[in-house]
């Protein structure tokens, strides 16, 4: 049956009682929504993936495409194995990194992740590594170290990154560098490696090696040389970055005829590419909104031809995009509300329930009069997060009342938010899923105004300069101040506020202008659409290297706007050219720091140091911003 003829029945089954259908899933989330479906194609040797997934592990509550949780996962693989299992062949389940920050369920803890580690380590993933987002903060590394890496003991993998140990300050690799394994069923032989890409905002309890010169390492020059039937490798690295391409170099150099499967993550999109016709990397989007699954068949096992036919071996790839999504759960595994939660799903929902209970994340500080998104509106505009940051937010929070009359530029970086604010209760769990970062304010006193209102373009349109001076000053690339989403270059980091209509959850609807809307309860509104068509709920409408076909649910596609690097707030000063201020305050939030230096020594401030920063206000952002929504949106919703 294709997707086309299945269209019939679930839009039935959309037609009965909803809710009934969903009883997995966390209490309170939004219940999904029927729609057309296309089918896993399995391979001799399968995939699932996570990436990105940022402490979502309970779910979206609020969005109904998304709302399955990590138990309901914890099901979904036990079905898909116990497929694979009857039918002879093999499922792997990959996970890519930056598990944490970006939800309650795992910052709103004291110390953080006090829930996350316990339900995370319930699934049972085979080929896992880090992300930078577990390194930002020394802590998180240290618990990364001390939790998830012995969870998955010979599953973790870290090819090119190091732990110091307090202890003994002795450099230790974080896991094992690489791991050669049989699968269950067909024995088919890999090698796999667990990449990070060339992170350099680590804290120092860690050492992250460039990729390029990993690979030159004997161990890694070795492990290529081993003649497996697969080459799998895992990163915290977008599929279409150089780090994947320097390896793939590297291990195809040595095996001319071997299939080598990538599996990345980092820049929060879904994408799939083939580097040749014996390679397929895919990439799972972020949040846990997206499952991926990929499959490999054909002459998987050398031993499928004669050695002096290893010519002729032949691979064929398929992906698949699977929304996080229990209706879509049931499709794929053919099972149904009673039939489909396992026990140990089922616990693993409880836990996350308790969890999210004793973390009291449903505490309402304010509620949303409206919609504010990230890039389903253009910047600015009234319903730009970005523009209720420009123009409500930081002209009230940043404010150091000893220079409260000193005319200020408050600048803020687009990557800071992570999520959009939907209409409604703004939550605790809101809170970090918007805001997760520790940052704060910072500033430099009595910058020439001259000087100070040049910074702002040169951190939106960092030019080949700007980027060389960054370089050789040892500043990451000014894109990542911008949001995950802009990484990979197919979205512009230089920035211009035309529309951009190509790729992931951004292509450009083609039924007007319609955003999502999000009502009260979190249910999407559809799309009017005439009699003829199917009512398609708004989603993922990935376009990848391979098509448009990559994603389970055909979904409406979703606005996409591109966004600057950073914005700013002009605060106390006057619109005229005449009446500009000789001085300033430059504040900005210190993740920029480093920019902000650079930026400087460009506009003619070149005598700025570290040493002329100081703290402007009290409190991390996400306290501010909180705070400011607990005075300012009354919390009757
Ligand atoms: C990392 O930096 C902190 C604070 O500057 C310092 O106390 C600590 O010794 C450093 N650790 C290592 C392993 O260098
Ligand atoms: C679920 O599937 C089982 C087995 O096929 C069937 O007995 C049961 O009636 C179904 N339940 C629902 C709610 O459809
Ligand atoms: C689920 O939780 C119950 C109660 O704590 C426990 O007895 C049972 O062993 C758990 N089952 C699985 C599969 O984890
Ligand atoms: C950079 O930010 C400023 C201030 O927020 C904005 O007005 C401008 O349009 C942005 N520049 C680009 C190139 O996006």
């Amino acid at each position: 049956m294709t997707w086309k003829t299945r269209i019939i029945n679930n839009v039935i089954l959309a037609a009965g009682p909803l809710a009934r259908l969903a009883r997995a899933a966390q209490q309170g989330a939004a219940k999904p929504v029927a729609a057309p479906m296309r089918d896993l194609v399995w391979g001799k040797l399968n995939f699932l993936h996570t990436t990105d997934t940022h402490g979502w592990h309970g779910g979206h509550l609020k969005e109904s495409q998304y709302s399955a949780d990590w138990g309901d996962y914890i099901s979904f693989a036990h079905h898909l194995r116990k497929e694979a299992d009857e039918k002879g062949i093999d499922l792997l389940l990959v996970d890519t990194g930056d598990r944490v920050e970006g939800n309650g369920l795992y910052d709103a803890s004291d110390p953080k992740g006090k829930y996350y580690y316990d339900i995370y380590r319930e699934q049972d993933v085979d080929i896992i590594c880090t992300g930078n987002h577990e390194l930002y903060q020394a802590p998180t590394a240290d618990e990364e170290h001390r939790q998830t890496v012995p969870n998955f003991r010979n599953k973790y993998i870290a090819s090119n990154l190091d732990y110091i140990d307090p202890s003994t300050g002795e450099r230790v690799p974080m896991a094992q560098r690489y791991r050669r394994f049989q699968t269950k069923n067909q024995k088919v032989d890999i090698v796999a490696f667990g990449f990070l890409f060339d992170f350099m905002m680590n804290a120092n309890n860690t050492v992250v090696q460039p990729v390029r010169e990993t690979i030159k390492e004997q161990w890694f020059q070795d492990a290529i040389r081993q003649k497996p039937d697969v080459f799998v490798v895992i990163g915290h690295v977008g599929v279409r970055m150089q780090e994947f391409k320097d390896i793939f170099a590297a291990i195809r150099a040595q095996n001319w005829f071997t299939p080598i499967v990538f599996f990345g993550g980092h820049v929060h999109i879904r994408d799939a590419i083939a580097y040749d016709s014996k390679s397929f990397a895919i990439a799972s989007g972020r949040y846990f909104e997206t499952i991926g699954f990929m499959s490999v068949d054909g002459n998987i096992k050398k031993s499928d031809i004669s050695s002096e036919a290893e010519t002729t071996r032949s691979v064929s790839f398929s992906r698949r995009y699977i929304d996080n999504n229990l209706l879509g759960f049931y499709h794929h595994t053919g099972l149904n509300e009673s039939s489909f939660p396992t026990e140990h799903g089922r616990n693993v929902t409880a836990m996350i329930a308790k969890g999210r209970k004793e973390l009291d994340l449903d505490y309402n500080y304010g509620c949303a009069p409206k919609d504010y998104w990230m890039t389903r509106r253009p910047y600015p505009d009234e319903n730009s997060v970005y523009t209720w940051l420009e123009k409500e937010v930081l002209p009230d929070v940043a404010v150091n009342e000893e220079r409260k009359d000193i005319p200020r530029l408050a600048i803020f970086n687009t990557g800071g938010i992570r999520f959009d604010i939907f209409k409604g209760a703004f939550t605790k769990d809101t809170t970090y899923i918007v805001s997760p970062f520790t940052s704060g304010l910072k500033y430099i006193p009595d910058v020439p105004y001259s000087v100070a209102r040049k910074v702002i373009t040169l951190l939106n349109r960092s030019g080949p300069i700007f980027q060389a001076a960054g370089v050789e000053a040892g500043v990451p690339d000014p894109r990542y101040m911008g949001i995950p989403e802009q990484w990979d270059g197919r979205r512009g980091a230089v920035v211009d506020r035309d529309h951009f209509s190509q790729a992931g959850a951004g292509a450009k609807s083609q039924h007007g202008q319609k955003p999502l809307l999000m009502d009260g309860n979190g249910h999407g509104q559809e799309h009017p659409q005439s009699p003829k068509e199917p009512h398609l709920i708004e989603g993922y409408t990935t376009q990848d290297a391979i098509g448009d076909d990559g994603d389970d649910a055909v979904h409406s596609a979703i606005d996409y706007y591109n966004i600057p690097n950073c914005v700013q707030a002009e605060i106390g000063i006057p619109k005229d050219e005449d009446e500009k201020p000789e001085t300033v305050d430059l504040v900005f939030i210190d993740f920029i720091q480093p920019w902000i230096l650079l930026a400087l020594r460009f506009s003619g401030g070149e005598s700025y140091s570290k040493s002329d920063v100081k703290q402007y206000v009290e409190g991390t952002f996400t306290e501010l911003m909180s705070g400011w929504v607990k005075k300012n949106w009354g919390v009757d919703c």
